[in-house]
């Protein structure tokens, strides 16, 4: 496929991290030469100075924001200063800084926090600031909201080509993994592994298991991000520059399943044989989150990677890591 990055400077915001890393072997696999990147260590996001170095000497013609401060709902909730703070501050100072050195195009990631806590299913773009937000990371959601504003007010006012994408769960090679911190399918992949190598008779699993949830490789993630930012012009300002419709593409496979359904297929990728306990007492959260992907199968992207070969690949990954570890 003609890739039109590969001869241009494109920076990867993050990309050590989960939809970071992704991005990057996505570029490297589409044979773009000139990718930008910088540890954290290296170039802290939220100091504008350090921003403001990096963007007049690397002058980037493409960015892929992905750096962002992420955690789960007890990071969120006991931490949200500075999920706020820093999430606000690493946007403004990418966004602003693309503007005024001439970025071609940017792709900010959000999540699919931005909706309604009541959100109607599956969630369309334009259900957007329709209601109230789930409480336990509204710092975050409202963060990523003000980015996704901020996109559109650029494009409105400078005619640049910024564009928000919201993709759905993830998961990849560099989850996180950690015991407290981390979501729900690196979770439970994690206990279900120790649970096989203990000889464990059970693995206890939070909440009812009926909640329904949608789950998506990195690498279709990157696939469809690099797909966004390479529309042809008239498809792309279609996006960006609407008046009436924020630059907002949700990203996803479409299709859900249950938290037991999750655990069921895990158990069976893992080889683990003992019971799956559904602890009721535990929070369940939302219902149901589904993201509505027909704005961009529209645009010709579909993901190509079911979930049972994703989790395989993932499962591997995992317990090579597990085992040098041990
Ligand atoms: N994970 C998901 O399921 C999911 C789903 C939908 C959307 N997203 C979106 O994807 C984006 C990235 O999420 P992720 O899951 O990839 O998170 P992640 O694995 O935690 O990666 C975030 C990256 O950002 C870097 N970073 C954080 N603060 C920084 C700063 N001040 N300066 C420079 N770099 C900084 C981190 O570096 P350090 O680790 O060194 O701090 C890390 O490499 C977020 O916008 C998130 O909303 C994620």
């Amino acid at each position: 496929m003609h890739n039109p990055l590969a001869r241009n400077r494109v920076f990867v915001a993050g990309h050590r991290g989960l939809a970071g890393s992704a991005m990057l072997r996505c570029l490297q696999r589409a044979g773009c030469a000139g990718v930008i990147t910088r540890t954290h260590a290296e170039l802290d996001l939220t100091l504008s100075s350090q921003v403001e170095d990096f963007f007049s000497t690397e002058k980037p013609e493409y960015v892929f924001l992905c750096a962002a401060k992420v955690g789960g709902i007890m990071a969120n909730s006991t931490r949200p200063a500075e999920f706020i703070h820093q999430n606000l501050a690493i946007q403004t100072n990418v966004i602003d800084a693309s503007y005024r050195y001439g970025v071609k195009r940017l792709l900010f990631l959000g999540s699919s926090c931005i909706y309604p806590r009541d959100c109607p299913q599956p969630m369309r773009e334009s259900y957007l600031l329709t209601g109230p937000l789930e409480s336990t990371n509204r710092p975050y959601a409202v963060a990523k909201i003000a980015g996704i504003e901020m996109c559109w007010s650029y494009n409105r006012q400078y005619g640049t080509q910024f564009l928000a994408a919201m993709p759905t769960n993830l998961y990849g090679p560099n989850d996180n993994y950690h015991p407290e911190h981390s979501h729900v399918l690196p979770a439970l992949l994690r206990r279900i592994h120790s649970a096989k190598l203990a000889d464990d008779r059970e693995v206890v699993v939070w909440g009812t298991g009926t909640v329904r949830r949608e789950f998506l490789h990195s690498d279709d993630m990157a696939s469809a991000c690099l797909h966004l930012v390479s529309l042809p012009d008239e498809e792309f300002q279609a996006l960006s520059s609407s008046t009436s419709e924020a630059p907002l593409v949700n990203i996803g496979c479409g299709e859900d399943l249950t938290v037991r359904e999750l655990a069921e297929l895990i158990a069976e990728i893992v080889g683990f044989r003992g019971q799956l306990v559904f602890d009721a007492t535990k929070p369940d959260g939302t219902p149901r989150k589904l993201l509505d992907i027909s704005r961009i199968r529209a645009l010709g992207w579909q993901p190509a990677i079911p979930l049972r070969q994703g989790l395989e690949s993932v499962y591997r990954l995992y317990a090579e890591q597990a085992a040098s570890l041990t």
